[in-house]
């Protein structure tokens, strides 16, 4: 890393240019967004995009997401938008919303995984916007995370984990929304979630009727498996500790207190309400029960934890799958590798 700028208050001008000298010359450069920080680069640019994946340690059929200022530039890196895709656009961008379309030719092969589409993203941040708008350039930008790890929502989390991957780190503070964005592609006319996200179904529902979930979100898929959307199948969001799903139900905390009293060393992330009746004395508040909003903000930082506390397990409150909540335990059935108990 050459460069580390502190843009929580603002953005500096100064800086900006050097940012944009980077992304220029192939660099790559931690950026913020609302969902959670990305690992950017030119997504014109071959040799920028094999960098990113070579800073992650990503698999080589796993497309990257572009990142854009505003409609303008997605109308250059795609072709084909039918009326379902615009009225996605108009209702979900900029946001946390990111919609797989037909590519054209000078977004790079390494971007795209050789796919024939591209998945097109339009953050809320001002800090990935100017840098977008004033170096009109797009950017590919994955979560900032070595691969299979949990993405990054803060500059503290990842600092170690990247710092000699990247040539700048931008420290726009914690991202307000804390999950990565939902990944919608219609398929046969149908918006399909193949990642869901802070914009869930329901939203979807508001401007289309017919919206399908990919029967794939909670399965254990292997490598070789041919699914809509690659991630799916890797090993994700997992701390190296071992980590138990406690599935919502009447006996969650009576069941969680039953594996601690047979495992000393475990610690618990768990919901604030229920700190005192949990029986451990490493427990990771991850907020309100009633709060799925603050749960996403919290999750990716509290699974970081969990590596911290040294233990030899760690047990995870689940949540309701609805709403955001279905979000949520997408990210937490992974992270534990399926290992769930109901
Ligand atoms: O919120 C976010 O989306 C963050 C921030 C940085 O923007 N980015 C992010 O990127 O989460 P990444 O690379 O970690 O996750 C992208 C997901 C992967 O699961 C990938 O398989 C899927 O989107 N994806 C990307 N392009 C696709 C395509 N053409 N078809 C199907 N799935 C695609
Ligand atoms: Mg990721």
């Amino acid at each position: 890393m050459k460069y580390m700028f502190d843009w929580k208050e603002k953005i500096k001008d100064e800086e900006l240019k050097k940012v944009i000298d980077i992304i220029k010359s192939d660099g790559l450069v931690l950026v913020p967004t609302e969902t959670v920080y990305g690992i950017a680069g030119n997504a014109l640019s071959d040799r920028a995009c094999k960098k990113i994946f070579q800073a992650k340690g990503r698999a080589q059929d796993n497309p990257l997401i572009v990142h854009v200022s505003d409609k303008e530039m997605i109308k250059k890196l795609v072709k084909n938008i039918s009326d379902i895709e615009e009225k996605l656009i108009k209702a979900f961008m900029p946001g946390p919303f990111t919609l797989i379309l037909e590519k054209n030719d000078i977004i790079c092969d390494t971007a795209s995984a050789k796919n024939t589409t591209i998945g097109i993203r339009m953050p809320d941040n001002s800090i990935i916007h100017e840098i977008i708008k004033k170096s009109q350039i797009p950017l590919a930008a994955p979560s900032a995370n070595i691969s299979g790890r949990p993405s990054g929502t803060s500059i503290r989390d990842i600092f170690e984990e990247l710092k000699d991957k990247v040539d700048c780190i931008i420290d726009g503070g914690e991202c307000k929304i804390g999950i990565e964005s939902t990944v919608v592609k219609v398929i046969d006319g149908i918006p399909t979630i193949l990642r869901p996200g802070y914009i869930t179904q329901e939203d979807i529902k508001k401007v289309c009727k017919n919206v399908k979930l990919s029967a794939n979100l909670f399965k254990k898929l292997e490598k070789d498996e041919n699914v809509e959307s690659p991630g799916m199948k890797y090993r994700h969001y997992a701390p190296k500790t071992k980590c138990i799903l406690v599935a919502k139900s009447d006996r969650q905390i009576e069941k969680i207190n039953e594996i601690l009293l047979e495992y000393k060393n475990a610690c618990v992330i768990g919901f604030k309400e229920d700190r005192n009746l949990i029986k451990t004395k490493k427990y990771i508040d991850v907020g309100s029960k009633y709060n799925m909003e603050e749960v996403a903000r919290n999750i990716f930082s509290a699974l970081r934890k969990v590596d911290r506390e040294k233990v030899s397990l760690a047990l995870i409150e689940g949540v309701d799958k609805e709403g955001l909540g279905l979000s949520i335990m997408n990210r937490l059935v992974r992270a534990c590798e399926n290992k769930i108990i109901d």
